[in-house]
């Protein structure tokens, strides 16, 4: 697991931390920590907490292909939209569009403006 502080100017991580298959986390200004899940060589972020309980999924998660096993009651979620696939979880994760520019995993522009006051 890689974990680093981040803020809108700087990078979630460079790609090369983020081996193919593995589940890396960071925190974004507002103390948030997202996970970010690398899947044969396309990325996605989600909220880290596991919306059924009290778990980090960049922690104690698991990710087969697109599917990210939370570790505490083995529920899952899709990565790319959130969607909860196993039970017990129910509720979406919260994604964040990402995207790669020189070899490093940013938040989308489009992110950060949603964010915007
Ligand atoms: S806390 Fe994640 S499945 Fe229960």
């Amino acid at each position: 697991m890689t974990t680093l502080s981040t803020d809108s100017a700087k990078p979630l991580c460079a790609l090369s931390d983020l081996t193919d298959g593995t589940i890396g986390s960071a925190l974004l200004d507002d103390g948030r920590r997202i996970a970010i899940y690398h899947v044969d060589g396309d990325v996605y972020a989600t909220d880290d907490r596991c919306t059924h309980g009290n778990a980090s999924l960049g922690d104690e998660g698991s990710l087969d292909g697109c599917i990210v096993e939370c570790g505490l009651h083995l529920g899952a979620f899709d990565v790319r939209t959130g969607h909860a696939v196993s039970a017990p979880c129910s509720k979406p994760l919260q994604t964040y569009p990402v995207e790669i520019r020189d070899g490093k995993v940013w938040l989308s522009a489009h992110a950060l403006a949603e964010e915007a006051p």
